[in-house]
Formats: C-alpha cells, structure tokens, sequence
C-alpha cells in the first residue's frame, strides 16, 4: 500500500508559504494580489504534473478534476482555499488545497480507479480581507450571494469586484457558470487544520465535523463632534471614540450573557478620524464579527448589542449608522459523511472525535449544495491566523490519508 508523501506535500506547503506579500514566515496573501496569481499558477502546475483537468470559474474559483470511469456521474469534491489574511500562517486553507491534491496523488500510486470524478476546488477569497464577505466563491458557487450584489462588493479604496476582475484572466469566462445546481457534487470533504485547542488538548489526531458555527457581520458608523483636544472641555464633548468604546465592552457582555456558550464577538477593525492626537474622535468605523452554533443567541445577542448602541448613542449625542455584512445559518454536516471519516480513522487506527467548526468555512456553503463534511487535525496550541500556526508532518499525514479514505469510499 502506498504511503501518504509527506515530505513531498511538506516541501510544497513551504514552498507555497514563500509566496508571501511580507517578511516570512508569516504569509499574507490577499485576493487577487500579485502574489495570490503567483500562488494559483504553483497549485495549478502541481495539478497539472497530478494529471487533472483545470477549469477556472469567472471569479477565479479553480478546479482540477481526475476524470472517473463514468464522468456522467455527480464528482465526489474537496479543497479549501489559498488566500491568507494579513500576518497569517501556512496551513489555514492551504492544507485543504495541498492535501486535497496529495489525496489525489496517493490514490493515484494506490492504483485506485475512481468511478465518480474527484475533483478539488481551490476557492476565491475564502478571507474576507479585500471585499469585506468571507467565503466570496462558494457564497457565489452555492447562490448564498447573487453575482449582482457580488460585483458591487467594495474594498477599502472603493473599489469594486467587477473592476478588480476586469484585470483578471476570468474575465473571458461566462459568468453564469458560476453557480452550480443542487446535486453538481455527489459529496464535498474539506480538510482544515482545527484553528482551535480541543483536539491537540484531549489528545485525538481526527476530528470529525458534525456542524459550522453560524458567522455574522456587521459595519457600524458613529458620528459625533470632532474638536480641539485642548480647546473643548469634556462636559461639551460627543467623542465618537468614546461611545464606540463603550459600544465594544456592550458587545462583550452581550456575548458573555448570551445564555450560550457557544457566543463569540469580535470587534477587529477601528478606524478613528481624524486621527490626529490632539483632535476629538469625530468618526469612527468599526467591524462586528459574531458568530454561534445557536441561532437563538446570536440573535438575541445582536439584540442586546444593538439597543446598547442605541443608549449609548442617545446619551452621548452621536449619529450611528449599522448595516449588515452578511448573517447566515449555521450548517449540519452529513450524517453518512461523518461516518465515514470516522471509520476510516478507526481502520487505520487514528483516535477520532466529533466536534463542531467555529471558524467558517467555504463548507459551509457547499453544504447548501452538498452533502458536507470536515476532517480537522490539531494545531499548536489551536493557534490559527497568525505567522506560528502550526501541525506537524504526523499530524498532516493522518488527515491527508483520512481523506484520501473518505474520498475513495465515496467515489468507488
Ligand atoms: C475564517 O477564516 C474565519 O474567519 O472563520
Ligand atoms: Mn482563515
Ligand atoms: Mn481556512
């Protein structure tokens, strides 16, 4: 039987984290940047040397298939994505797309013959970093987002996707391909690292995704008064800065008071204007992540937070103004698929538990169009988005050969 080729697919993820728009090890590769369409053209060649067939969608989602013995049938699908946030590390996404392709190649040497297809999917912008939405290709993919709102989606200088795409090579590509029908994919099994410490703390090599926690987001704008920070006494202040920290702390209590644990709430963005050390806060911008496997309590937290943002804006004389980024459904992974990643742990004698996904992934939204499932492997310390994420060799190894299961049973 053929091994999983660890330090080939080691040398690759490296070799991927190099390209990297800062100082490594930390990667940071935003979408449609020169060092994103650096690192499509290494996946794509590993692919192409791998013997699949390349297709790339109109927004730059890419898939590379390994034609089974009836291609009639609906593909069995995995992959992940391989834009990084800004200081991140090597293996978030990066894992899915290299060890999905790894996968492949190991049942390839196997002499396996797939009856269905098996194809992996690289996706656009899994990272919110340049459009502000997460997941922006399978939100496209599954019809989670319409292509109209899509395209009008703004980075920070204004500037939308329809005119990032107009330098792209997607731009040839017909547009309404984009969207795949319920039934496209007979299963799609996306590998992550965990980006949690449950795994590597209760000591099991697998985890098995039986649920992705449900992630919002939301945009918040407060006006007040802007001044001379020595000139106006603090009785007439309406220092937007002030209500927006307020805000913050309102936020963490509705979180913690939210009757789930489950509850996060993250502010990660604070823009101040005018941003000079001796003005008053006049404006200020700020994100809002929060996320839940209950959709009762992230409401209900939503709630709280709003009318605390409503109080305090009242009371300090500020104009507020909040909009939705996107608030989704948490999803359920399916049964069958969970099983499966589960036996194929238990024959190759890997400790195995169930858990939940409080990241987000582009799983879930496939799994609006797909039966879905995860397989999680630890990571040090559960650390994630930052230059130290780390697994290890052996760690990866057990996941990749997991999947090439998972993957194997669902196609024959
Ligand atoms: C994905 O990167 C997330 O923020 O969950
Ligand atoms: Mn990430
Ligand atoms: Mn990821």
């Amino acid at each position: 039987m053929s091994q999983v080729d660890i330090a080939r697919l080691h040398r690759e993820i490296d070799a991927l984290a190099a390209i990297t728009e800062v100082e490594p090890p930390a990667v940071t590769r935003i979408i449609y940047s020169e060092k994103d369409f650096a690192a499509r053209e290494q996946v794509k060649s590993l692919c192409h040397e791998a013997g699949l067939e390349l297709r790339e969608d109109a927004v730059g989602n890419l898939f590379a298939r390994w034609i089974g013995t009836d291609p009639s049938l609906p593909a069995v699908a995995t992959g992940s994505h391989i834009d990084a946030i800004p200081q991140a590390g090597r293996f978030d996404g990066v894992l899915g797309v290299l060890g999905g392709l790894e996968a492949i190649r190991h049942l390839q040497r196997e002499g396996f013959v797939p009856k269905r297809s098996i194809e992996l999917i690289a996706f656009t912008s899994e990272e919110p970093t340049r459009f502000g939405i997460g997941c922006l290709g399978s939100r496209l993919m599954s019809g989670s987002l319409s292509l109209e709102n899509a395209l009008a989606l703004a980075d920070k200088d204004g500037r939308t996707l329809a005119s990032w795409l107009e330098e792209t090579p997607y731009t040839a590509q017909d547009r309404a391909s984009i969207l795949l029908e319920n039934g496209h994919y007979q299963a799609f099994v996306e590998l992550h690292i965990e980006q949690g410490p449950v795994l590597e703390r209760e000591g099991f090599d697998i985890g098995a995704v039986t649920h992705i926690a449900a992630p919002a987001a939301y945009r918040i704008e407060m006006a007040g008064q802007g001044g001379h920070a020595g000139g106006v006494l603090m009785p007439a202040r309406h220092d937007a800065l002030c209500g927006a920290a307020e805000f913050v702390l309102a936020l963490e209590s509705a979180a913690t008071s939210s009757g789930s644990p489950d509850t996060v709430a993250t502010v990660g963005v604070l823009q101040v204007s005018p941003g000079a050390i001796n003005s008053i806060p006049a404006q200020v911008e700020l994100t809002v992540d929060l996320r839940d496997i209950r959709l009762d309590t992230r409401v209900g937290t939503w709630d709280a937070a709003t009318t605390a943002l409503e109080n305090i804006s009242a009371r300090r004389g500020l104009t507020t103004h909040s909009s939705v980024i996107n608030e989704d459904p948490p999803a359920t992974c399916d049964p069958a698929l969970v099983a499966a990643t589960e036996t194929a742990a238990k024959k190759r004698g890997y400790s195995c538990q169930r858990m939940i996904s409080r990241a987000y992934h582009d799983s879930l939204f496939l799994s609006r169009i797909a039966p879905t499932t995860m397989i999680f492997i630890p990571c040090r310390n559960g650390w994630s988005h930052r230059p130290d994420e780390f697994s290890s060799p052996e760690q990866i190894e057990k996941g990749v050969a997991v999947l090439a299961d998972v993957l194997a049973a669902v196609a024959q």
